[in-house]
């Protein structure tokens, strides 16, 4: 893994690996804002549900897991994914392509708790809080998500992650799942869900994980009054295989990689070797889930020896193509410029 902060554990996944449909647990991207939770204990953890509810509940870690279980293939990325190739740059962890995977999350739904919980009609967002420990003066992680996707039958109160309970890193002994969208909306180390009349407004739903109404001109301030709460992944695709800078020895090359577009459904990858003048469809993987990226592959005949830059462009349902220039924003959120790596082949 790339450690691209040690301050608190960031670790970006290398390209190369992001290669399976399942990407393994020990290979899966980590974004921390501030510190783990140093004590997490199984059996003294509580969840509790408050707010706009009928029923407050407070919930064992075993009272949780009476509710029944469902299972979500996601793909998960963080909004800052990719932000290092912003053009002006921006700061920010800079994470190239890795702040990205894909897992099979696994517990009881969201809405079943809240249903059980009896949510308020005057009830309109879902608040959550995460157990980390708030260095100095930093907010406290706590975001919301509106009713309308709490309640949906895939967002999760997930405890499991390809079979097994969480690890520390991705939020033991519980998190949120909120699938399709920014990885932001699904809070580790849960430990209060609140429901309430109004979006939460603290620093991490604003002015953080903003996303500015009109185009900016780089280097332009976000007018926080101007801009919305992102939500959704959009549409991207990477390269993740030969790797960037690479020498390749021979006339065939595989190419692979993966494409994923939130809520949306990835329609069709396309390939350049010549800068964009044409393109050629990538073949789409057999393994598919609502949420989950396509792996892709494309096999290219290389017709003679030399440095060529290779491309990779996705479409999605909603109609929406990766651009080679993507909007410039002054957080690098959402970052989706067509994916490039460059080889050197000697196709003898
Ligand atoms: N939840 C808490 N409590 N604290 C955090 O710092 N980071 C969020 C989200 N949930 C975060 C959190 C962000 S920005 C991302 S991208 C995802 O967790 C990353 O999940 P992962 O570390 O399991 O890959």
């Amino acid at each position: 893994m790339i450690v691209r902060s040690d301050r608190f554990i960031d670790l970006e996944t290398p390209a190369e690996f992001l290669n399976s449909w399942i990407t393994p647990v020990p290979h899966f991207f980590v974004r921390n804002h501030m510190h783990e939770p140093s004590t997490l204990d199984a059996d003294t953890w509580q969840l509790s549900v408050r707010g706009e509810v009928g029923r407050p509940l407070t919930l064992s870690l075993a009272e949780l897991h009476n509710f029944e279980s469902h299972s979500v293939t996601n793909t998960l990325e963080c909004a800052g994914n990719g932000r290092a190739f912003q053009q002006p740059h921006v700061p920010g962890i800079q994470w190239q392509k890795g702040a990205v995977g894909t897992a099979k999350f696994s517990g009881p739904r969201l809405r079943d708790v809240l249903q059980s919980a009896g949510v308020k009609p005057t009830g309109r967002h879902v608040i959550f809080r995460g157990l980390d420990e708030v260095p100095g003066r930093v907010p406290p992680f706590i975001r919301s998500v509106p009713v309308e996707k709490a309640m949906e039958e895939d967002t999760l109160i997930a405890t499991q992650m390809n079979g097994l309970p969480l690890t520390r890193h991705h939020g033991f002994p519980a998190r949120a799942l909120v699938p399709g969208w920014i990885g932001a909306a699904s809070c580790k180390w849960l430990t209060e869900i609140s429901v309430a009349e109004k979006e939460f407004d603290g620093n991490f739903m604003r002015p953080g994980y903003r996303y500015p109404n009109h185009p900016l001109k780089p280097g332009d301030p976000l007018n926080v009054d101007d801009s919305h709460v992102l939500d959704s992944l959009n549409v991207k695709s990477i390269i993740t295989s030969p790797g960037d800078e690479s020498n390749v020895q021979s006339r065939l090359i595989h190419i692979r990689g993966a494409a994923w577009a939130g809520e949306a459904e990835v329609v069709k990858v396309e390939v350049s070797t010549d800068c964009g003048a044409t393109w050629q469809p990538a073949q789409l993987g057999r393994e598919r889930a609502r949420y989950a990226w396509r792996l892709w592959r494309y096999s290219w005949k290389v017709p003679k020896s030399g440095a060529y830059s290779v491309w990779s462009r996705a479409t999605d349902s909603k109609g929406r193509t990766q651009p080679e220039t993507p909007e410039w924003n002054p957080s690098g959120y959402l970052y989706n410029a067509i994916d490039q790596v460059k080889v050197n082949v000697q196709a003898s």
